[in-house]
């Protein structure tokens, strides 16, 4: 397949293209440089010169906090070029897979969020992103929207990859108690991801590892524990304690009611793609 990548500079999309490169799709991976996706005209041109038969959209602006004082950017970023790509892909013919988030939900509720539930995003970032998803929606009928949560793996620069990283180096942690959600391995969601554009099914997926949710403290216990390292501390810390700009779900934990109906098997437990992970040294 001819698959373009969009935000080939994040840990997702570096993944996404490490997967595809193994397939031996003919892949166009575009960083910010070489494509900036809120630029209409540059856009078009690499639609025009690339036909690309799909499009794994990953570029987005996932400073929460950044989002939360600087809402036009968000926007700019996480919803207008989503309709911009949207559009590109209808033009060539091909389908859209964009890359979404589970603070879509503003995590009031308990258990698992499913497609059943109305997202109402309590930040920017979440506004922009569901935004997003609804101009990529009305744009291109062929659009497959996968929201995720929590997110770990090569290149990363979030919490969980640092977790990790400080696990390994048998430092001192500090993790959030009170905040749960569904940790997802990067290279799990980026073959996902593919199985999806071939899939060309239109609609709204949630994609993580299986296993039950955990709060971010969890998962350091759980790094820690697979990094080998011993006598690691975690401080517990309340999610308030932080005073961060944007307010973040309590529970964004998720399932999905549509992967397994359209024959896609659970991704691995999440501890079990963390072994895989640590095993990578
Ligand atoms: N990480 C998580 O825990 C998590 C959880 C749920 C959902 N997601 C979603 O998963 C997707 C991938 O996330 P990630 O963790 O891989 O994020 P990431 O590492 O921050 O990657 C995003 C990439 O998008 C690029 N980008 C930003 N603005 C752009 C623009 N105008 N044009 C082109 N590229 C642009 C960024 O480039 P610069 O660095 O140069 O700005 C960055 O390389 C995103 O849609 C995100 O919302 C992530």
């Amino acid at each position: 397949m001819r698959i373009l990548i969009t935000g080939a500079g994040g840990m997702l999309a570096r993944a996404v293209a490490e997967h595809c490169a193994a397939r031996r799709d003919e892949v166009f991976a575009h960083d910010r440089r070489s494509l900036d996706i809120t630029c209409e005209q540059g856009v078009r041109e690499v639609f025009e010169r690339e036909r690309p038969e799909t499009v794994i959209n990953c570029a987005a602006w996932t400073d929460v906090d950044g989002c939360e004082l600087d809402p036009q950017r968000a926007f700019e970023v996480n919803s207008r070029a989503v309709g911009l790509l949207a559009a590109g892909a209808r033009v060539a013919g091909a389908s859209f897979v964009t890359v979404s988030t589970d603070y879509v939900f503003d995590g009031q509720q308990e258990g698992f969020y499913t497609q059943r539930d109305d997202p109402r995003p309590a930040s920017a970032y979440g506004s922009s992103k569901l935004e997003g998803e609804r101009l990529a929606q009305a744009t291109a009928a062929r659009t497959v929207v996968v929201r995720t949560g929590w997110l770990f793996g090569p290149g990363g620069r979030n919490f969980l990859a640092t977790a990790i990283e400080r696990a390994r180096r048998g430092e001192r942690l500090r993790a959030i108690v009170d905040a749960y959600g569904t940790p997802t391995y990067a290279p799990d969601l980026a073959a996902r991801l593919c199985e999806l554009a071939e899939l060309d099914l239109p609609g709204v997926y949630h994609v993580v590892n299986a296993g039950a949710g955990v709060s971010y403290a969890e998962f350091a216990r759980a790094a820690v524990e697979v990094s080998g390292a011993t006598g690691v501390e975690i401080e517990g810390i309340k999610m308030d304690a932080l005073a961060r700009p944007a307010p973040r779900p309590r529970n964004s934990r998720m399932r999905c009611l549509l992967s397994e109906a359209v024959g896609l098997q659970p991704l691995r437990d999440w501890r079990e793609a963390l072994a895989a992970f640590a095993a990578l040294g």
